[in-house]
């Protein structure tokens, strides 16, 4: 049976993952995997984090299964994360929230819904968009069709595109939109484009699905949020898929969760019995441990202001890092304009380098960037930044 099949390509960001961690170049460079690093380039466990796991061993009394829904203190606590505890959606009961096995979880389980609403339906990503959205959605027998976003000549939103794009697609529909930190590109939507979009979503009807996988990371909490809450404002129904890998730092925990907003308390109980279905038959329930440890963070007044000064600090790193990146280039002489990347949010901006370019600074530099030139901006250092920029130079 076996037989018939082709290797498949490793997959184009964790497959560089893997590559860059068997270069034995000293002076190597990881700005592939959406990974927060710090100075020292290393992914530690938040302080928060730390405390909320020795608070679970101390008082975790069994391993009994939790369900399809996972843990409800998590669900309602990542609800008010998600929509600020004063809206609407909440007052009216109209939103469902389950666990997830992380945000790609949420998006599969969503992908999954979404087919039992219409099988075959079709979902609408951003030009360009995470590289596993289209796999995601496939996988579950979407049909995937794409929305003008990047002007990658410009390095700025093509929104004319966008909107107008937006405004031909079917009520029956499906609309990726990301929250904050747009994965690839780092540009994201002001608050009078959210506006027009969620306009355009009411006037055509299409069911938004949000994905806020960097909530935190752009702005700060409320403000990378506001996009949505909007949308949950102007639409009756919504999908929304979110993560705590990096935000809590909990990537290999897998946690986040999946929201579903409906009409009314009654309809989003029928939508969610469908949701809780889709789990059942996929992997019965989420994993507990990483839900356990964010519910203890958001619960307690200590640990969740702890939270608060931790994401911050990564927040602030990789703005800087932005405004870093840019002067070094001007200061190697570089005189193509990078200034957009001081002004894009998030983990993310595209560098704009060819794919020979991106393979010739790995090659020649070890420094490991996606084929589309998306820079993971954490993986800058003070350490490293002058021979990022100087390799960059060179291969300009
Ligand atoms: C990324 O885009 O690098 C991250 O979201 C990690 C992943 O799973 O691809």
């Amino acid at each position: 049976m076996f037989g018939s099949l082709k290797a498949l390509p490793a997959d184009p960001i964790l497959g560089l993952a893997a590559k860059y961690k068997k270069d034995s170049n000293p002076k190597k460079i990881d700005l592939g995997v959406g990974v927060y690093k710090n100075e020292a380039g290393q992914t530690t466990v938040l302080n928060c984090v730390k405390k909320a796991e020795l608070h679970r061993q101390t008082t975790e009394e069994s391993k009994v299964y939790i369900g399809p829904t996972g843990s409800d203190l998590f669900n309602s606590e990542m609800a008010k994360l998600i929509f600020g505890s004063e809206h609407k959606v909440l007052a009216e009961n109209r939103a469902r929230t389950i666990s997830t096995p992380g945000g790609t979880g949420a998006l599969r389980v969503a992908a999954e819904f979404i087919k039992s609403c219409k099988a075959g339906a079709t979902i609408w990503v951003s030009n360009p968009t995470w590289a596993n959205h289209n796999g995601v959605f496939e996988a579950a027998g979407l049909n995937v069709k794409t929305y003008p976003y990047y002007d990658y000549e410009n390095k700025s939103l093509d929104f004319d595109g966008m909107l107008n794009a937006l405004k031909e697609v079917s009520s029956d529909d499906v609309v990726l939109l990301h929250a904050c930190c747009h994965n690839p590109s780092g540009m994201d939507l002001n608050k009078e484009q959210w506006q027009q979009v969620a306009d355009v979503a009411k006037t055509v009807g299409f069911t938004p699905l949000i994905d806020m996988a960097y909530q935190g990371f752009g702005v700060g909490l409320e403000e990378d949020a506001y996009g949505l809450r909007l949308m949950a404002d102007t639409v009756k129904e919504m999908i929304i898929c979110s993560s705590c890998s990096k935000n809590f730092g909990l990537y290999r925990e897998r946690i986040g969760a999946c929201t579903i907003i409906g009409e009314s308390s009654t309809a989003v109980d029928i939508a969610n019995s469908v949701l809780l279905y889709v789990v059942r038959v996929i992997y019965s329930m989420p994993p507990a441990h990483g839900a356990a440890l964010v519910e203890t963070i958001l619960t307690s007044d200590e640990l969740r202001n702890e939270w608060y000064r931790e994401l911050a600090e990564m927040r602030d790193r990789i703005n800087d890092n932005r405004k870093i990146i840019v002067d070094k280039l001007v200061e190697n002489g570089v005189t193509q304009d990078f200034s957009h990347i001081s002004r894009q949010m998030g983990m993310f901006s595209f560098l704009g380098l060819s794919p020979e370019q991106v393979q010739q600074l790995q090659d020649d530099y070890s420094i490991y960037l996606v084929g589309s030139s998306r820079m993971s901006i954490a993986g800058i250092s003070q350490a490293n930044v002058d021979y990022l920029a100087s390799s960059i130079a060179k291969v300009l």
